[in-house]
């Protein structure tokens, strides 16, 4: 017994060591850390349960059958974050690259299936060059099996990617499946093909920055959410992320204690909106000021800048908060905007997490670039995402609601629950300026007709009661309040049920 002991212990030393000191050294020296340093950063102290550590590949070809290493380059197990269950598997870079083997695609299988089965997070730490060379085939059917398993659990359980390495081929395709992916900056990479493919094929040279780091993607390919500075970093923001969301989608998303009061009231929201309608104002401010102590955790913050979307928290519960941006683009739609929104709202609706949602938007982007590059359909991609949510759906106008944005931004006519506007709203079909010239077109020459019918138009439409007249919006509310009166509509919506009819799956226009 004695000697199995030392075996065993032994044995677990080896497989440790991953690929041995000199490349976790390596790793070291690129500003990494090792897969069990990420997964000690990830959970909670003396959490992490490890499984098929002892695993190894079956491969013959090329002297595979010379080189095995213990774990064969990926780490798996359950832990736990802020006391609450997650699975993980986290890639070893000093094993072949972190690079896949059917033995090692059976590992992430395996942690798969355990996460579904038991309603937790899979989260992925990826940092690893695809499939394992070596094994040709198995390692794509091995891939192939680990897509499935993501594709089945999405909308199931929260699936989070965290990028902290150079990552190829199968590992950039996974996470593509998942909910979010964050990167690291300056030591993530993410391509499909790396730079001395693109090299041969397009003749283009580029570095593996240009090519997939995490400025692209978090400002020009929107393939990340977000990026950070280290693995340090990067590991305490999940953390922070996973405490926003539910286990899965028959779970509810835990409470968070806060010592802030729900009545508070922000004297400044009245003031936030400046008078000249044409002046920008910063969205972020008013979620700052009305989510719980200022928590926001903010996902694609680079990308579409023009509307915003997080996670916060009233009186302690999350919410997914959507926002038009007036300080980029005038906080008008685009593709991009669009694009964005309605995966964060998708992904708010399929794990029951309430909507906020502030709108100051003057329409669509014109223009052929927009039209080229499929506004129609992008742009209905967040209306349909808005239409068939059945999550609770609080709506706030502060500002500008025109046109065709007014019936995208989550209106009363898309089923929302409560729809409150600022004395600031303005909600019509289109501004002053715009809708005189094609009403009076026959005027255009006298100017001063023209003002007055500017003015007329502005008494009568550029403010809320219209649509208040009409109950298109339930209530005319004091800025300062809002926060308060959110809360109060959440409350009011926490047992709300609403099903859409029975379908095999919608047709999102992708
Ligand atoms: C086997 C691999 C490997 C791979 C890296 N290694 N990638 N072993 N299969 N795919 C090994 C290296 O031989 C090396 O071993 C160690 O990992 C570290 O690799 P380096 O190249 O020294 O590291 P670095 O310079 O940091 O470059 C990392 C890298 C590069 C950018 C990932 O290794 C690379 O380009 N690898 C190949 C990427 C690739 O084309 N993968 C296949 C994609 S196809 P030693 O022993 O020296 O430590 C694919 C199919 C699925 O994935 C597609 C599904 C849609």
């Amino acid at each position: 017994m004695e000697d199995i002991i030392k075996e065993l212990e032994a044995r677990r030393l080896n497989a440790k060591l991953g690929g041995g000191q000199k490349r976790i050294d390596s790793q070291h020296k690129k500003g990494k850390l090792t897969a069990r340093e990420r997964i000690s950063l990830l959970l909670d102290e003396d959490s992490f349960e490890e499984y098929d550590m002892f695993v190894e590949h079956d491969s013959h070809e090329f002297d595979m059958q010379n080189q095995k290493i213990p774990g064969d380059g990926v780490v798996i197990g359950s832990g736990l974050i802020n006391g609450r269950t997650v699975f993980v598997y986290v890639k070893d870079f000093t094993v072949f690259g972190g690079s896949l083997s059917l033995a090692h695609s059976k590992k992430i299988n395996k942690i798969q299936d355990m996460a579904l089965k038991n309603n937790a997070p899979l989260i992925g730490v990826l940092d690893a060059g695809g499939a394992r060379i070596q094994e040709g085939i198995d390692s794509l059917g091995g891939y192939a099996e680990v897509f499935q398993r993501n594709v089945l659990a999405s909308g199931v359980i929260p699936q989070i990617s965290i990028i902290m390495g150079p990552c190829a081929g199968g590992d950039v395709y996974s996470p593509a499946l998942t909910d979010f992916i964050f990167m690291v900056k300056d030591t993530s990479y993410m391509f499909v093909t790396g730079p001395d493919v693109v090299k041969t094929v397009t003749n283009e040279e580029v570095t593996s920055e240009q090519l997939g780091g995490s400025e692209i993607h978090t400002t020009v390919s929107s393939v990340a959410d977000g990026a950070y500075e280290n693995d340090l970093e990067a590991m305490e923001q999940i953390r922070d992320l996973i405490d926003f969301l539910p286990s899965s989608n028959i779970n509810d998303a835990p409470i968070k204690k806060t010592e802030d009061p729900i009545d508070r009231v922000e004297d400044s929201l009245d003031t936030l909106v400046p008078d000249n309608s044409n002046t920008p104002y910063d969205i972020k401010e008013l979620v700052l000021k009305v989510i719980d102590e200022g928590d926001f955790f903010e996902i694609q913050e680079k990308f579409a800048q023009n509307i915003v979307t997080g996670f916060g928290r009233f009186n302690g519960f999350t919410a997914g908060i959507i926002g038009n941006q007036p300080l980029h683009l005038a906080g008008v739609l685009d593709s991009d905007a669009s694009r964005k929104a309605a995966r964060f709202v998708r992904f708010c609706d399929a794990f029951s997490i309430p909507l906020v949602t502030f709108v100051d938007v003057p329409g669509f982007l014109p223009g052929t670039s927009q039209e080229y590059g499929g506004l129609i359909k992008n742009g209905a991609k967040l209306l349909y995402a808005y239409a068939e949510a059945t999550v609770p759906k609080v709506t706030i106008i502060t500002r500008k609601a025109y046109g065709g944005a007014y019936c995208v931004m989550a209106p009363k006519h898309l089923r929302g629950d409560i729809n409150y506007a600022w004395p600031s709203a303005e909600i019509a079909v289109m501004g002053a300026k715009g809708a005189v010239e094609i009403i009076y077109r026959n005027d255009l020459e006298d100017s001063k007709k023209i003002a007055e019918y500017t003015e007329a138009y502005e008494d009568r439409f550029l403010n809320p009661f219209v649509a208040a007249e009409r109950g298109y919006v339930d209530d005319v509310i004091m800025p300062h309040n809002s926060r308060n009166r959110i809360i109060k509509a959440l409350k009011m919506l926490r047992n709300k049920k609403l099903s859409n009819p029975w379908k095999k799956h919608d047709n999102l226009p992708l």
